[in-house]
């Protein structure tokens, strides 16, 4: 049948780093906007419509609140919170110390006049740890935040803190208005969904102005560590600037819990497993891993059209997706990373320790509840802010119709969700959405690495395999819709048949035509133990792919990654085997793969055509041989 994974000297012809970056340059699109809302905006607005003819002036004022039913999340550490468990050790506490006055309604920056800030550029680590000037100021700001007390909410322990708690469940969501609106039962967790981005831009945003603050500088700005560059040899290694016998001093910056196996001269891997690499068997070349890097950000970035599966899934009051509990007839939706939050997840987990039964939740950057204690995590979390500015920017070249430019969310339910944090004068602010979209209004913008980019913006991954045999999708088992259908540590393969679009997949999309439609495959209710490091990569007609296939290749549509957050039950995980048991122990997931793209790759022109969906599941740290992962099914989506 096929050849399985590539030799490692076959040559790739049109992989020339320069000429690639020569050729490359940026087109922008002028389209409609996407409108993205929740799925049943469209009804809603027919409903409307009805109603505005049909009903009295009274009837209307009764019938809105119930049928356009804006739901937008609060996510405040103001009043309940709770401590977060962890594998070993007492649980955290994560909560953060209550404001001295009045909270504030965010403003966007201004200078002293009130004209526009002074923009501070964020530069890549790889060139500012060059200037012993800019690191001695890094340095310092840091060691006077670790200096502050514990309650001071600018203390850098303070800044952990929020990481911890708004990402691990210490807090309930509550209903607008903030700062403190009417609690729900249900636990807050900003990961998993559409708030990844925005929450975490705007903890950047206040952890930057109050490291400024700190040294008086009103133009310091956080580097990013252009771990996806391919270009610069060094920039997907991690920054020497936080690293031991840096010959700046840079004690404020280091941190002991990263993995001794993963310093220079390596670099990020994006299709990291640890799993393999534990058993001696991810020895790739650098040259190997940066074609794969340049396939994983491709997959994970450029055929993201749609913001749903850039940003993620939608997270509004009442979805609880901490728990498996998620009733999805009732119009909740299970947690749904977008493309961006799964990448970055990988250089987490790489830069945590990991197999190191000592540190069983991979600390520090490794798990959700420790990563903000290593200073390497908010400059890994300023190249994540930059490239959601760059996907902006990136051309369409996915759709059929290839004439749809990227937008983010346009819903109230989304713009107007809103997060509070503490700013340099100690004021808790209280954010929404829609202040943190466009980055220049925050004062601040990222150096050009366009060159850099341009490399995964056009990659094309490998010529796809040529069968040997005739192919024959029905060869494979079709996805019977139930719990039950398992991943275990075996690959497993499906047919799924797919359909056409049709106008019922316009609602709600803000689209005109059906050909501008990114066609997705989705893994429905994927049960993934609170606990656990999972990773899924998938590949189209291809069921030969196993644990060591490079990514690098046609068949690969991309990656799941679910780092841990918020475990919930420490004596099970520990013991293992229990993880399968209690309900409790899980999040459900919605995992997108955005295949139109490949599908053509691979010569597939019509929507009606027949594939096989081959799971490959990967990197499930601590092991146990009779964890397999339950989902629901596998369909075909349009978005
Ligand atoms: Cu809140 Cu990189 O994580």
């Amino acid at each position: 049948m096929f050849k399985s994974s590539q030799p490692l000297n076959r040559t790739r012809s049109n992989f020339n780093f320069a000429a690639m970056a020569a050729t490359c340059r940026r087109h922008f699109f002028s389209l409609q906007g996407e409108g993205q809302g929740r799925g049943n905006a469209g009804v809603v607005r027919v409903q409307l419509l009805w109603a505005v003819s049909m009903c009295c002036a009274l009837l209307c004022i009764q019938y809105l609140p119930h049928s356009i039913s804006a739901e937008p999340i609060l996510a405040s550490s103001l009043g309940f919170c709770k401590t977060v468990p962890v594998l070993r050790g007492a649980p955290l506490h994560c909560c953060l110390p209550a404001p001295t006055r009045k909270p504030i309604r965010f403003k966007f920056p201004t200078c002293a006049n009130g004209g526009p800030p002074v923009v501070r550029e964020r530069k890549p680590v790889h060139v500012v740890q060059n200037d012993p000037e800019y690191v001695r100021k890094y340095n310092l700001a840091y060691a006077r935040m670790k200096a502050l007390p514990d309650s001071d909410p600018r203390s850098f322990l303070n800044q952990w803190r929020v990481h911890c708690s708004f990402c691990n469940e210490a807090f309930k969501q509550r209903e607008l208005p903030g700062p403190l609106g009417k609690a729900t039962g249900v636990l807050l967790q900003i990961h998993y969904s559409w708030t990844f981005l925005p929450w975490h831009r705007m903890y950047l945003y206040y952890h930057e102005r109050i490291l400024g603050d700190l040294i008086g500088d009103p133009t310091f700005a956080l580097p990013f560590w252009n771990w996806d560059n391919q270009l610069d040899p060094i920039a997907g290694m991690m920054p020497f600037m936080f690293l031991p016998n840096f010959p700046v001093n840079n004690s404020a910056l280091t941190d002991v819990n990263r993995n001794p196996n993963h310093m220079p001269p390596k670099i990020l891997y994006l299709g990291y497993n640890g799993k393999l690499e534990a058993e001696g068997k991810q020895n790739l070349t650098d040259e190997q891993i940066r074609y794969e890097n340049l396939c994983v950000m491709y997959n994970q970035v450029v055929t993201k059209i749609s913001a749903r599966s850039f940003l993620g899934g939608p997270y509004v009051v009442g979805t609880n997706n901490t728990a498996a509990t998620v009733n999805v007839a009732a119009g909740e939706t299970p947690g749904e990373s977008g493309g961006m939050e799964i990448v970055h997840n990988v250089a987490h987990e790489w830069t945590g320790l990991i197999n190191n039964p000592a540190h069983p939740d991979n600390e520090d950057m490794g798990n959700f509840i420790y990563a903000a204690r290593d200073p390497i995590f908010y400059t890994h979390h300023s190249n994540v802010d930059r490239l959601w500015d760059v996907w902006k920017t990136i051309p369409d070249k996915v759709t059929i119709a290839g004439n749809r430019q990227r937008v983010d969310y346009t819903s109230s339910d989304f713009l107007d969700s809103e997060f509070t944090f503490f700013d340099e004068n100690q004021d808790m602010v209280i954010v929404t959405i829609r202040d943190s979209l466009d980055s220049s209004k925050l004062g601040y913008k990222y150096a050009d690495v366009s060159e850099s980019d341009n490399l995964w913006i056009n990659y094309e991954p490998l010529p796809p395999h040529k069968p040997s045999e005739p192919w024959n999708p029905s060869h494979w088992p079709a996805v019977v819709p139930s719990g039950n259908n398992t991943i275990g540590k075996v690959p497993s393969s499906f047919k799924l048949a797919r359909r056409a679009p049709t106008k019922k997949d316009l609602k709600g999309k803000g689209l005109k035509h059906l050909n501008q439609l990114q066609e997705d495959i989705v893994l429905e209710k994927m049960r993934i133990p609170h606990s656990a490091y999972a990773r899924f990569d998938v590949f189209l007609n291809f069921p030969e792919a196993n644990r060591e296939t490079h990514l690098y290749m046609s068949e690969y549509v991309g990656t799941f990654t679910h780092l841990p957050s918020g475990m919930v039950d420490m004596s099970a995980s520990v013991s293992h085997s229990s993880v399968t048991e209690s309900d409790g122990q899980f999040r459900l997931f919605n995992i997108r793969y955005s295949v139109g793209q490949a599908l053509r790759r691979l010569g597939i022109a019509d929507w009606n055509t027949d594939v096989v969906v081959t799971i490959v599941s990967k990197g499930l740290r601590r092991t146990n041989p009779t964890i397999d992962f339950y989902f629901s099914d596998i369909k075909q989506d349009f978005q």
